[in-house]
């Protein structure tokens, strides 16, 4: 082909792609999503901290524990009408802000990063996960379900990722510029069961293992920690209790001491909640 055609078709695979772009865009800001509380109830002298997956279990915890503290929480979920639990804490704490995301909504990651581009974020909390709680999460090979595989990359992955990516410059504007994942031993090959179960979900969190360890190349340069934490087992799931499993405030309470007391030293480290000692990939 000669160059000239070469670079019309290039011209026209580009416009066309812009066009797609356009179209994926104006979708997005047609969408309306759900908003309870008032940013400008969020006090300046207080850190902010943005927390995934914020309706129930860990997530839900750390809302608990951090408006006892009086920071500033922007608490996400998937249906902000649905949590009445994060509801009853904003109906006392103005300082809570709930905001509807599925992790998996790009467009609406960028949009929240746009609506508070002037918020400084303390620490960004990427807690929101498929947890290995469906019927296939035990079954060998034959069983894997894959559009669980797909689902627990695209959340468990790439969703702290694209909050890392379109919240970076918020969390370096801030005083602590922390990035902070919940992670899982699961997904270590040191750590994990020698047992042939839970693939998509330990496959998921090794993949983000390495996500977050690839962007600590990237954040050292603006002074920004990213530290993977391991909770610990803990119990989530209503009504059931794990032989030798912990509860969410006990789990919440060590993570939030660990998350105080990180330092540059910690950044692109796997910590345990226990005691912040470095665990192996
Ligand atoms: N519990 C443990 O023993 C344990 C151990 C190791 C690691 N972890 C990790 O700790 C984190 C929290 O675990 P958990 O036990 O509290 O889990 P959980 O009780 O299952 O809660 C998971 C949370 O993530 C949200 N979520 C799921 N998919 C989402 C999506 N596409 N977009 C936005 N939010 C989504 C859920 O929202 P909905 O209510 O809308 O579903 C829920 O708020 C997870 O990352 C998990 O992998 C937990």
């Amino acid at each position: 082909m000669r160059p000239a055609a070469t670079l019309l078709l290039i011209l026209s695979f580009a416009f066309a792609t812009a066009g797609m772009a356009a179209d994926n865009d104006a979708a997005a800001s047609a969408q309306t999503y759900t908003t309870i509380g008032d940013t400008t109830a969020l006090d300046a002298d207080q850190p902010t901290v943005l927390i995934t997956g914020a309706n129930r279990g860990i997530g839900l915890e750390f809302v608990r524990q951090l408006s006892e503290r009086g920071w500033n929480i922007i608490a996400t979920a998937r249906k902000p009408a649905k949590a009445e639990e994060l509801q009853a804490i904003a109906k006392d704490y103005p300082q809570l802000i709930v905001e509807e995301l599925d992790v998996v909504d790009h467009a609406r990651i960028d949009q929240l990063a746009e609506k508070y581009a002037d918020t400084p974020i303390d620490i960004l909390l990427s807690n929101a996960g498929i947890t290995p709680r469906y019927k296939s999460a035990f079954a060998k090979v034959e069983g894997v379900d894959w559009d669980m595989a797909r689902s627990s990359y695209e959340v468990n992955a790439m969703g702290p990722l694209k909050l890392a990516q379109s919240f970076l410059q918020h969390v370096a504007a801030s005083q602590q510029k922390k990035i902070v994942v919940v992670s899982s031993k699961a997904g270590s090959f040191e750590l994990s069961p020698k047992m042939p179960m839970m693939y998509s979900y330990r496959a998921s969190k090794a993949a983000l293992n390495m996500f977050m360890y690839a962007l600590s190349f990237e954040t050292v340069r603006q002074n920004v920690i990213v530290t993977l934490l391991s909770p610990g087992q803990v119990n989530t799931t209503p009504g059931f209790k794990m032989k030798g499993s912990i509860e969410p405030d006990e789990s919440v309470t060590k993570m939030l001491a660990v998350i105080d007391g990180l330092t540059a030293e910690n950044n692109g480290q796997f910590l345990d909640y226990e005691d912040g000692r470095v665990l192996g990939w």
